[in-house]
């Protein structure tokens, strides 16, 4: 089979299309015949090498948690399963290839793109899982880091389904983006705390993170540490506030992306597709998502 494979770790170049066994799947397992299969920035940190602490990646390592396509093959004991259906989940030993294995997966709706489903399970998870760990109220004011990602995009808009009010830091040209999903955009950068204020003096209820870009200080500032939940800073701890982690790398919450596939399909919630790459051109997508694109996920087809 195609695949994408990295040798080495290092720049986006590391990433070589090249021919690989199809994988057997093991017991619990499916095959999937992959379709589309998402980018997430943590592919890239785990490529770049700066990871190995968290991620352990043995060499030569197909990369790549999030895929949709159809079932192919069946590990010993699956029984929920059959050849032919469609699904969406994490990929176990790397999604960016024509077959992958996995065990936690979903069905996917009909009227869902390839894309669309490729580019939910990460972050529909993480965003639900945020939520629920920072809790906040229907009529509380929530700030958002990295509103216009992946991520953050959902966060506002469930949380503007609750009732929250929604403050989102994103860069000017996404502003637009920000407010079409009902949060308040704040432009990041110095004068953060003074330009939220602006639009909420006490402060906020919560924040999180979902930027990883230097802003505890500031959200500090303005929220309890106690009230902060970054899921981007490994800095947390010496700034006393929380870190959640997730998205298909410990135990997969599958609930979760069945409930997020369900939002999507009854038309609550949108994933925004921000560009889609052949296979081969992996590399690409790497250089792409490290150097800020569109608002949206990245998606590479097999
Ligand atoms: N812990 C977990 O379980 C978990 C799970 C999934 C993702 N993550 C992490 O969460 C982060 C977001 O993931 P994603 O998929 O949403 O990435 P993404 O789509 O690339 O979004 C990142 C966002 O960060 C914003 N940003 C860049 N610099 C900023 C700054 N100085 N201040 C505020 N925002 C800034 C960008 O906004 P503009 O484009 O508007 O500049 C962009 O929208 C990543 O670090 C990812 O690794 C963690």
């Amino acid at each position: 089979m195609r695949a994408v494979v990295m040798e080495k770790f290092g720049a986006p170049s590391v990433l070589v299309p090249a021919e690989l066994p199809v994988p057997e799947p093991g017991p619990g397992q499916v095959r999937v015949r992959v379709a589309a299969a998402g980018v997430n920035p943590i592919d890239a940190r785990i490529r770049s090498g700066s990871m190995k602490h968290m991620f352990p990646t043995p060499l030569p390592a197909v990369l790549g948690m999030d895929i949709a396509g159809t079932v192919d093959a069946l590990g010993s004991g699956v029984t929920d399963w059959s050849v032919g259906q469609e699904v969406l989940g994490w990929a176990e030993g790397g999604g960016y290839a024509e077959y992958a294995l996995a065990t936690a997966v979903v069905a996917k709706p009909g009227a869902f793109s390839w894309e669309q489903a490729a580019a939910l399970p990460s972050v529909g998870e993480t965003a639900q899982r945020a939520l629920r760990v920072l809790a906040p109220e229907p009529g509380q004011t929530l700030l958002v880091h990295g509103a216009s990602g992946a991520v953050g995009s959902l966060v506002v808009q469930l949380a503007k389904a609750r009732g929250i009010r929604v403050i989102g830091t994103a860069r000017a040209e996404n502003h637009a983006y920000l407010t079409a999903l009902g949060a308040e955009p704040v432009a990041y950068g110095e004068g953060l705390v003074d330009r939220v204020r602006e639009l909420s003096p006490q402060g906020v209820d919560a924040v999180l993170d979902a930027a990883g870009a230097g802003v505890l200080p500031d959200s500090l500032r303005l929220c309890p540490a106690e009230r902060v939940l970054t899921i981007a800073d490994m800095t947390f701890a010496e700034h006393g506030v929380r870190f959640s982690r997730g998205g298909g790398t410990e135990e997969p919450d599958v609930a979760a992306l069945g409930e997020a596939v369900h939002l999507v399909a009854a038309g609550e919630l949108t994933v925004h597709v921000a560009g889609t790459y052949p296979l081969a051109e992996a590399a690409t997508a790497h250089r792409d998502t490290e150097n800020g694109h569109a608002p949206g996920k990245l998606i590479l087809l097999p």
